[in-house]
């Protein structure tokens, strides 16, 4: 280890940059006025460094990273990436492996940290015999995601709200049923081997109302959720908007001034995602605040369901139906104009549902909308640029549709000198599956303001 370049490298150069080194980080000329002149070459120093060390960033980057220092930039790039994940019914195996085809969990299905949210939209249960396993799951992965900073955000769905509704033995389970039956709520989707699982009906009811994986959907899952892309928005669900702001909207629907929420001083005020089960109608009453007004209804209805004496099985008893106490606001959430039965932004014309996505997604300050629900075997569905995207693609083997994960890294890197303020804002917004990887939409704007992550 003798070449004339090492002597070069360990006698030469390094003692006189680990001596620029200290200099810089412990701001040694401030006290020693002889090291000024020193300070003033950082780009020569580094260059040197950077060719002896060649470490790995183009020559570009360092150019960057020169100008950066020698201007005083310290703002820094802000990376996230969003993993979501739509209807699982029931199929632990599938949910492995689209978990760990994204990149969030490993082969032993443990959170990796590569995704900093992960996002389910609900309808985890019936259809199969996971969902002991499946509940449990995204526990553990709560909490694994917790300690590395992560969040798992989950939902409810139909699905979840049918069960503790309703209860029942599956007396017959057909695919016409399942694309026709509208929303009456019951457990006319439960597999009597996946009842075996939690031993009998009674304790399976019981372990949805009041036992382990009730009390996790009280706690840990709401019906939407708005998910803020860049941290000076606040954390997940922060109400939109926010307070200070008055909901001129209100009055008169048609009044909409999309615009109104795009102040110049808040470029990034829509930089969030809506994720739900079903769909936010543009005709949905309680949209706004949001997703607050939606998760508290929710929350007090589920709070009601749970809490009720459990009603016998339906079929072959009549079916229960929403607790008298529930309010008009309640039942509306689930009826099927609701968050967790729409289905309109599947099934309209993309005429309808480009003109209906900027009202909804002004209100809820949002840029894009995900959701589940209304399955497509073939894959995920992106309409009107990626404003509306649904994620339900038939992951478990009773429908044997195909394995899906829909992927955003959103970026915010700096550019210009830091004086300027100008930031290039971008979010890359991809469909995964086993095999291959699809960009849906790219998007990219610049925009002028002081975000730093923290
Ligand atoms: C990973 O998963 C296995 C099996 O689920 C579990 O036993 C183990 O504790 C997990 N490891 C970590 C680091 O959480
Ligand atoms: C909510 O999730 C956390 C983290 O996994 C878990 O420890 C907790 O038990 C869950 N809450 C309930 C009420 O189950």
């Amino acid at each position: 280890m003798s070449s004339p370049r090492s002597t070069l490298l360990w006698g030469v150069l390094v003692p006189p940059l680990v001596a620029l080194y200290f200099v810089y980080t412990l701001q040694l000329h401030v006290i020693v006025p002889e090291l000024t002149d020193i300070k003033e070459y950082p780009g020569l120093f580094l260059k040197v460094f950077f060719y002896v060390f060649k470490p790995p960033l183009g020559s570009a980057g360092y150019e960057d990273l020169f100008q950066k220092i020698r201007s005083g930039d310290t703002r820094e790039p802000f990376v996230r990436h969003v993993v979501a994940v739509g209807d699982l019914h029931g199929d632990l195996p599938n949910a492995r492996k689209v978990l760990q085809f994204s990149g969030v969990t490993d082969d032993f299905g443990n959170w990796t940290g590569h995704a900093d949210f992960f996002v389910q939209t609900g309808d985890i249960i019936d259809r199969g015999d996971d969902t002991i396993a499946l509940f449990d799951w995204m526990d553990a992965l709560r909490g694994q995601a917790a300690a590395t900073g992560g969040s798992v955000l989950t939902h409810l769905g139909n699905h979840e709200w049918m069960n503790v509704i309703g209860v029942s033995e599956l007396k017959a389970f057909s695919t016409v049923i399942i694309f026709t039956t509208f929303a009456t709520g019951d457990w006319r989707y439960v597999y009597p081997t996946e009842i075996k699982t939690f031993g009998t009906s009674a304790a399976r009811q019981k372990m949805l109302s009041t036992g382990r994986i009730g009390r996790s959907w009280a706690m840990n899952y709401t019906t939407t959720s708005r998910l803020p892309l860049h941290p000076s928005l606040g954390p997940p669900n922060t109400p939109f908007p926010p307070e200070s702001k008055e909901l001129h909207y209100q009055k008169e629907d048609s009044e909409l001034d999309i615009s109104y929420y795009y102040s110049t001083n808040e470029p990034l005020s829509h930089s969030a995602i809506s994720f739900v089960h079903g769909g936010l109608s543009p005709t949905y009453g309680g949209l706004t605040p949001f997703p607050s007004r939606i998760n508290e209804l929710s929350d007090s209805l589920l709070r009601k369901l749970q809490h009720r004496v459990q009603p016998p099985p339906h079929p072959p008893n009549r079916y229960p139906g929403l607790p008298l106490s529930a309010t008009q606001a309640e039942i509306e959430l689930y009826q099927a104009n609701g968050p967790l039965w729409y289905r309109g932004w599947a099934t309209d014309p993309e005429e309808k549902v480009c003109v209906d996505v900027e009202k909804v997604l002004a209100k809820t300050g949002t840029r894009r909308m995900v959701m589940g629900h209304t399955p497509d075997f073939e894959g995920i569905v992106a309409r009107c640029s990626g404003k509306i995207i649904i994620i339900d693609t038939g992951i478990s083997h009773a429908y044997g549709g195909v394995l899906s994960a829909l992927s955003i890294h959103y970026t915010l890197t700096p550019v210009g000198n830091h004086e300027e303020q100008r930031w290039v804002e971008k979010e890359v917004v991809s469909a995964l599956y086993p095999d291959r990887q699809e960009v849906l939409v790219v998007d990219e704007r610049e925009v002028v303001g002081d975000f730093r992550a923290s």
